[in-house]
């Protein structure tokens, strides 16, 4: 039976399954592993099961056991992966894909309705008993009628074209490649980010955390949206220059923020704590109970059949 690290701890169905099949080494307390920690305990492990919140950077990477042979991350993102440092140690690197596309597009419109209705004051308001209903208290942006721009029109970015659709919105989109006229549907390509810039109103990340995507909403960047533009980060927070988004919400270039990802998670760009016009959330994208399972169930999946056949369809690397 083949060793497993399961480095974070499981909805309970997910690690039974993978105790059925492996034998597997748990967190129970679910402590977040340190570096040394994750290379110490998988060190008489075939595989890792990880998550999000391990960086596995090169440096992690050349000093795993010889006996690791993939990592399975529990995530449709691998950005915390060096899948490069990983190929060269011939460590398959495997995600989620699919699983989470729909819970992770609820969550994309629900930031980009709150950031656009003002959902922060709103909730501040009720809290404090500090309201009366008035002709003109906390009027928002209204996303019927307005244009939606989408970074990345992979799996999620069009779930979230879809759902948008049916609020009345017209999608405009960035992508690495134009995608085919049935996955396009009506939306409308631009070749360039700063042109999908200009004519977003409303604008939703949903690109992959890569080299080339770090910080692409940058001071030069934001230039480009209208005046008053609404942005929604359901993605990464590594897309996002967090100073130069702090200093365009404080002087209006940029109407207001949903945000559920942030740069060096658990922590928060304090600007964001404060602004009434951000509106946030921890990290929820995929926080159903039915996605998580389907996920952690496809990261363990991905084990066994690489295991059992050397390959596997969601290997990244
Ligand atoms: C969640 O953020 C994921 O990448 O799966």
């Amino acid at each position: 039976m083949k060793k497993i690290l399961i480095t974070r701890k499981l909805i309970k169905s997910s690690e039974e399954l993978a105790s059925k099949i492996f034998e597997t080494k748990l967190n129970k307390k679910d402590d977040l592993l340190t570096k040394d920690e994750l290379i110490k305990k998988s060190e008489d492990c075939d595989g890792i099961l990880s998550s999000l919140t391990e960086k596995i950077d090169a440096d992690v990477i050349s000093k795993l056991s010889d006996k690791i042979k993939i990592i399975s991350n529990f995530a449709v993102g691998f950005g915390n992966i060096d899948i490069n440092a990983a190929k060269k140690r011939n460590i398959a690197v495997t995600n989620t894909p699919d699983v989470l596309t729909d819970a992770t597009a609820e969550i994309a419109m629900l930031i980009l309705l709150g950031a656009a209705r003002r959902a922060t004051e709103g909730i501040k308001a009720v809290h404090t008993k500090n309201w009366k209903w008035t002709a003109d208290f906390l009027m928002g942006k209204q996303l019927t009628g307005s244009r939606l721009g989408i970074l990345g029109m992979g799996r999620i970015g069009r779930a979230v074209a879809e759902r948008a659709r049916s609020f009345g919105m017209s999608i405009h989109y960035f992508n690495r490649s134009r995608l085919s006229k049935e996955l396009e549907k009506d939306a409308i390509y631009h070749k360039s980010l700063e042109s999908l810039l200009s004519v977003s109103d409303f604008f939703s990340i949903n690109c992959p955390a890569t080299e080339e995507t770090k910080h692409i909403i940058n001071k030069e960047a934001i230039k480009f949206f209208p005046d008053g533009a609404v942005i929604s980060n359901s993605a990464r927070g590594d897309m996002i220059d967090d100073e130069a988004m702090v200093e365009a919400l404080k002087n209006g270039k940029i109407y207001s923020l949903g945000i559920d990802v942030y740069n060096g998670e658990p922590n928060i760009h304090p600007g964001y704590l404060v602004l009434p016009n951000v509106f946030v959330l921890p990290h929820l994208g995929s926080a159903t109970k039915k996605t998580r399972t389907a996920m952690a169930n496809l990261a363990v999946d991905n084990m066994k059949d690489f295991f059992q056949t050397g390959k596997c369809k969601n290997q990244v690397n």
